[in-house]
């Protein structure tokens, strides 16, 4: 049995960002995780690129039963903390678009880096380790297929569902719930929403086609990019709403954000009398959507035949369509899990379960979701240092 201060689970985003901040303290980390190699997901993450973190960090961007739970660690290891790390390491880095900062190169360089402050830290990193049981005794013992190890801390890093076919587990959830930390319902996150019937009838010969528009779901909005599928609706702006869209609830979406639809299809009227309606739809929207709604919507007559009551349909169906997704395409296609370790069991300043004193959870697996755009990746950092540093 080899002795540890601490044993991190998981070497992601969040279970690496604990071992190197204990290893900087002078602690003695094991970090062990099940695949091959370290922080599959950042490679992934970003189309490549990881967008590490974003400008814009506040708690109100982020769910959970607790709102107010994150703010605490994202205040003491900020966004500014994790840049002036990515400078130091010199990897070159860009704003996309709303405060989102991607990697100018690819996604390794912010593994790399990660790895190099582990090692800097003295990190004992052991991958391709499967952990078959974890007891508490006078500490904790980590059996795997590979040896056994003990030690007074663990850290739980291990992450959500999402993409079980790159390694995820419910090992987090199922092992708190052994120490008996409870759990709210794990749910698929930042996910594309399904349809079914004359909805995806619809949309479905309009897959590919993306326009901007504002997706509300409960009291949510997000105005970013839509795109259809052949399953329904994806894009930043669904990904974003599907994260508070209850089941059998409906989602509404304003086609034309910031314009008066009425307005507009009023004004075309008269500007252009003799336009097949698709024709004149197609100066405000997608081509193919143009044609799709013009056919379902108006009767098959010029614009100048078009009765105002019929356009005014129309233009209250392009500003608040209304749609109830029949699911979502599930953990396989979820960004992340929402739901999770429940806060209330954990101590806010360093992630410590307040019944198990040594245990600590960090990352997805807390019930802390944030939006897409790199607020995932500044929880992992963020609980990743606090734990680090109550190692
Ligand atoms: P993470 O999943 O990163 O790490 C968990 C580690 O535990 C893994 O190394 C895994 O192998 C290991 N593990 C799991 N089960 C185990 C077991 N039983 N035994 C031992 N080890 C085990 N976020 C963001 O902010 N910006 C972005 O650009 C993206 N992009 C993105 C793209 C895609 C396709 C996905 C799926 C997700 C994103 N995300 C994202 C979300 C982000 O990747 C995610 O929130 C963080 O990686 C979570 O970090 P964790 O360290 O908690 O878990």
């Amino acid at each position: 049995m080899e002795r540890f201060d601490a044993i991190v689970i998981g070497a992601g985003a969040a279970g690496l960002m604990a071992a190197i901040t204990a290893g900087q303290r002078g602690r003695r980390v094991l970090l062990l995780d099940h695949a091959e190699e370290p922080g599959k997901k950042i490679l992934i993450s970003g189309g490549g690129r990881c967008n590490f973190t974003n400008l814009g960090v506040e708690p109100a961007r982020f769910l959970s039963r607790n709102p107010h739970f994150c703010r605490a660690a994202l205040a003491r290891y900020t966004q500014q903390d994790f840049i002036a790390l990515v400078a130091k390491h010199r990897i070159p880095f860009h704003e996309k678009t709303l405060g989102q900062l991607f990697c100018d190169g690819s996604a390794r360089a912010i593994v790399a880096m990660l790895l190099a402050e582990a090692s800097a830290a003295g990190v004992d990193l052991r991958a391709a380790h499967r952990v078959t049981e974890v007891t508490r005794a006078e500490a904790f013992q980590v059996v795997t297929d590979r040896g056994d190890f003990a030690a007074p801390a663990l850290v739980l890093a291990t992450g959500g569902l999402s993409i079980p076919k790159m390694g995820a587990t419910g090992f987090a959830h199922d092992l708190a719930r052994r120490f008996g930390l409870p759990l709210v319902t794990p749910a698929p996150g930042l996910v594309p929403l399904t349809f079914e019937g004359e909805d995806l009838a619809l949309m479905r010969p309009l897959a590919g086609v993306a326009l901007d528009v504002v997706a509300t779901a409960g009291r949510s909005r997000f105005r970013e990019a839509m795109l259809f599928t052949h399953r329904g609706l994806s894009g930043p702006a669904i990904l974003q709403a599907s994260s508070y869209w209850q089941p059998g609830e409906a989602i509404t979406l304003d086609l034309l954000p910031g314009r008066d639809a009425a307005a507009l299809l009023l004004s075309a009227k008269q500007a252009r009398p003799r336009a097949e309606p698709r024709t004149a739809l197609a100066e405000l929207l997608p081509q193919r959507l143009a044609a799709v709604l013009a056919e379902a919507h108006l009767p098959p007559r010029i614009m100048a035949e078009q009765p105002d009551r019929a356009l005014r349909a129309l233009a209250e169906r392009l500003a608040r369509w209304p749609l109830t997704p029949s699911g979502t395409e599930g953990y396989a296609k979820a960004e992340v899990t929402l739901g999770g370790i429940d806060t209330d069991a954990l101590s806010q300043r360093d992630m410590q379960a307040k019944a198990v004193p040594g245990l600590f959870v960090v990352g997805e697996a807390v019930d802390v979701t944030g939006w897409l755009g790199g607020y995932n990746f500044q929880w992992a950092w963020s609980s990743g240092f606090v734990a680090g540093q109550a190692l």
